[in-house]
């Protein structure tokens, strides 16, 4: 490559690394498929930067990057490196409170990035239907999808433009228009920086078009839970300071971002099984049953039981688990503990036991709809994570999210439509 080959011969300075050359390589037949001379260059790359590159800058971006495009050359290809979390800046290990953030930036960052994802994901099918785009051309859906994707996308977004304060700026009656200007709103608001870790970000396997759409609601998602993960530290805190309404309102802000992210199953639901089980045949080994934003707030929640701990659900979370095992605080014990001794009593205490449920029911209707979607797409194939597939989330979609009100009634049970895919 003969970009590779000037920025090598040159002074190799990782600030002029040629980023987008490189993943057009990647593009052209995907990550599966890269020619191995490629890859082995890039590997001596990298081990010329020396590890670990500890301080952000470009060097540390530079290796980022390069642990990510390799991580098939490696063999420590994952969900984490194949969503490109670190590029992104979402949690890879148990994460943590936005270190450094008040609450306010912390919510804001949240939604910027989804913002961004969803952004990008429309403005992508888009870009395919007119024929703007030569990425990923194999299986492009009928307009009548991209049509469907792009109204499930908007609704999956205005949420989030409404917390940042930008209801309204991408109102039109054409869904496509609406597109055009929710993409030109989110190019606008994102730095130089921002840009080009969304770019980096998108390294599918595969040359299937669905492939685009399928990653950035994954990060989408990813981005969901570690915004719930820490809304639940929130609360936790507060329970434990005595704190009834804020807690509640930490838990509120929770369902709220999990119900609201719901179109985006929708969007999935769009997805051509065909092309789905074309490009899954070189996701092996990523899944999402790795990730640590969800597993944080499963147990941020609740302590696991001894049983869903040893399972491969948090054997494949080593770090959550290893949390867990440290005696990780969670909702379930804050709240009871400080019902038990006073400090959360009468209508604050029933306030914050109403949130819990809500948002358990919640979280119980994210797990029914996503097991919907996964027999749509998968049939009896087995997941990619080493399980045998549906079977595994049917055992496992009805845990009960908390204790302290799990025997009380889930109010979405009983929804006609349970959030269906279509
Ligand atoms: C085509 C769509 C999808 C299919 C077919 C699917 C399938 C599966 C399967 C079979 C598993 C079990 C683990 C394994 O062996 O892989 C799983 C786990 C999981 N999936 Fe999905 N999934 C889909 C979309 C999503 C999306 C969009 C998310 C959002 C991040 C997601 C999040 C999860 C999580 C968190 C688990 C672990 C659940 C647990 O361990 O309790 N999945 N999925």
């Amino acid at each position: 490559m003969r970009e590779l080959t000037n920025w090598l011969s040159g002074r190799a300075d990782p600030d002029s690394f040629p980023y987008f050359p490189v993943t057009a390589e990647f593009h052209r037949n995907g990550k599966h498929f890269v020619a191995t001379e490629l890859l082995a260059r890039l590997a001596g790359i990298r081990a010329r930067l020396g590890v670990p590159v500890a301080d952000a800058g470009p060097a540390r971006l530079l290796r980022d990057f390069l642990d990510v495009a390799l991580d098939k050359w490696d063999d420590r290809y994952d969900y984490r490196s194949y969503l490109g979390l670190t590029l992104l800046g979402l949690p890879c290990d148990d994460g943590d409170d936005a270190p450094g953030r008040d609450l306010a930036t912390a919510r804001r960052e949240r939604d910027r990035l989804l913002v961004r994802l969803i952004a990008d994901a429309l403005a992508f099918e888009s870009a395919a239907a007119v024929g703007d785009t030569e990425l990923l051309p194999e299986q492009r859906p009928g307009p009548q999808t991209v049509a469907k994707r792009h109204r499930h996308g908007l609704r999956a977004v205005a949420p989030a433009l409404s917390r940042l304060g930008l209801a309204g700026a991408v109102e039109h009656p054409q869904p496509a228009a609406a597109v055009a200007a929710l993409h030109a709103l989110a190019v606008a608001d994102r730095s130089a920086e921002e840009e080009r870790a969304l770019r980096l970000s998108m390294l599918p396997v595969y040359v299937s078009h669905d492939e685009y759409l399928f990653i950035r609601v994954l990060q989408a998602y990813e981005c969901t839970f570690a915004a719930l993960a820490d809304e639940l530290r929130g609360a936790i805190a507060d329970l434990t300071g005595g704190r009834g309404p804020a807690a509640a309102e930490r838990l509120e802000s929770a369902r709220q971002r999990l119900v609201t992210a719901g179109p985006l199953f929708s969007m999935l639901a769009t997805m051509q099984a065909e092309s789905f089980r074309t490009f899954r045949a070189y996701t092996e080994g990523a899944s999402a049953i790795q990730s640590r934003s969800y597993k944080a707030m499963e147990s941020l929640c609740r302590t696991p039981e001894g049983d869903r701990l040893d399972s491969p659900a948090y054997r494949s979370v080593p770090e959550v688990r290893e949390r867990v095992r440290a005696g990780r605080p969670c909702v379930d014990a804050a709240y009871t503990a400080a019902a038990r001794d006073g400090r959360l009593a009468g209508p604050e205490r029933d306030l914050v036991r109403r949130r819990m449920r809500e948002f358990a029911s919640a979280v119980l209707q994210w797990r029914r709809t996503h097991h919907r979607l996964a027999v749509r797409m998968l049939g009896a194939q087995p997941g990619t994570g080493y399980t045998e597939g549906t079977p595994y989330l049917a055992g496992v979609r009805a845990i009960p999210v908390f204790t302290a009100v799990a025997d009380e009634p889930d109010p979405s049970a009983a929804e006609p439509t349970g959030g269906c895919p279509e």
